[in-house]
């Protein structure tokens, strides 16, 4: 039975993550870290928490004794148009976490996932199929803070057996807590337009091709990977996923396939746009498929039916919630 930590449990992948482990592991098995509000529903009463600012390693250190954690899910980031406003923030959250939470797990012996990220690739990566292992050289500093990540991941394992492992995750499309700051937000964003009969006005060019992952894949590859078995990973930091690539004129297509009348036009935002071009079109997951089984559930279509379904019910109830 694994006991868990998560650092940053309130932020788009923690806010789900933390339910999908809690009905794996138990309730009291998993412990969410939290720092600011906003705080979803229920969060105090659904499991214990922890108040965590994942830039100090006494509060991490301190939690992971009084639970006996034995496997911390380090998601403190700032994703990556907000860390190009405010680049030392986004290099103090992303680097200063990884650095408390490998140090804490190497002290405590815990496993230790972060995520990486397709903006760990930048203009002189191999656009298309972009290899398990290439060119490197990200032009963010959420790109910057992800390599260094994977970098000091596989030197706390290969020099003091902490057992980190990892992956790069694409755009991640979700319906829970909103990404705020991504590049990729766009495509999470247009399905809330959709769904309320409005306008979506899309900061990226047509044409402009990137990973996207729905969440329900996200957090099996994040659990997979972890329940992984050690002997057969010859990577750990950290390995491409990939399940759908598309641009916004297929995405607005797929849309406007449940809603005719919907209609997307452009506004390019030219800080996401460059950083947009920077990243990989598509990733070849290969070696996550043959390492450790990783294998996507959703489609672009597939994800886009339970999108709508999921935001639709969701409206549907708040209006009845606001006529009562
Ligand atoms: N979704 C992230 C972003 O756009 C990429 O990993 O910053």
């Amino acid at each position: 039975m694994k006991n868990i930590l998560i650092v940053g449990s309130t932020g788009q992948i923690g806010s789900e993550l933390s339910i999908r482990l809690r009905s794996i592991y138990g309730d009291n098995n998993v412990i969410c870290g939290y720092y600011k509000p906003p705080y979803p529903d229920n969060f105090f009463d659904l499991g214990p928490t922890v108040e965590i600012d994942a830039t100090n390693i006494d509060q991490i250190a301190d939690a992971v004794k009084k639970y006996k954690i034995d496997t911390i899910y380090n998601l403190a980031a700032i994703l990556s148009a907000t860390a190009e406003k405010n680049p030392k923030l986004g290099w103090s959250v992303g680097m200063d976490s990884l650095m408390n939470c490998l140090d804490v797990a190497r002290e405590l012996n815990c496993a230790v996932f972060t995520p990486s990220s397709i903006g760990a690739f930048g203009n002189n990566t191999p656009k298309d199929k972009t290899p398990q292992d290439t060119i490197q050289r990200p032009n963010t500093v959420y790109g910057i803070t992800k390599v260094v990540g994977e970098l000091l991941s596989d030197y706390y394992y290969s020099r003091w057996g902490v057992d980190t492992r990892s992956v790069r995750f694409p755009g991640i499309i979700s319906n829970l807590t909103h990404p705020g700051g991504g590049t990729t937000d766009y495509a999470v964003e247009i399905f809330y337009n959709a769904v309320q009969g409005e306008k979506f006005t899309c900061p990226v060019k047509a044409g402009t091709y990137m990973d996207m992952m729905y969440m329900p894949d996200a957090l099996d590859a994040a659990i997979q990977i972890m329940e992984a078995d050690p002997s057969k990973l010859v990577h750990r930091n950290s390995f491409n996923i990939a399940s759908m690539s598309f641009d916004p004129e297929m995405i607005y297509a797929e849309i406007k396939k449940h809603y005719p009348q919907f209609v997307m036009d452009y506004d390019v935002d030219p800080l996401k746009q460059a950083i947009a071009d920077s990243w990989p079109n598509s990733l070849d997951d290969t070696c996550a498929r043959e390492e450790w089984g990783w294998s996507p559930k959703y489609d672009l279509a597939k994800m886009t039916i339970d999108m709508i379904q999921v935001l639709k019910e969701r409206y549907l109830q708040q209006t009845l919630t606001l006529q009562k």
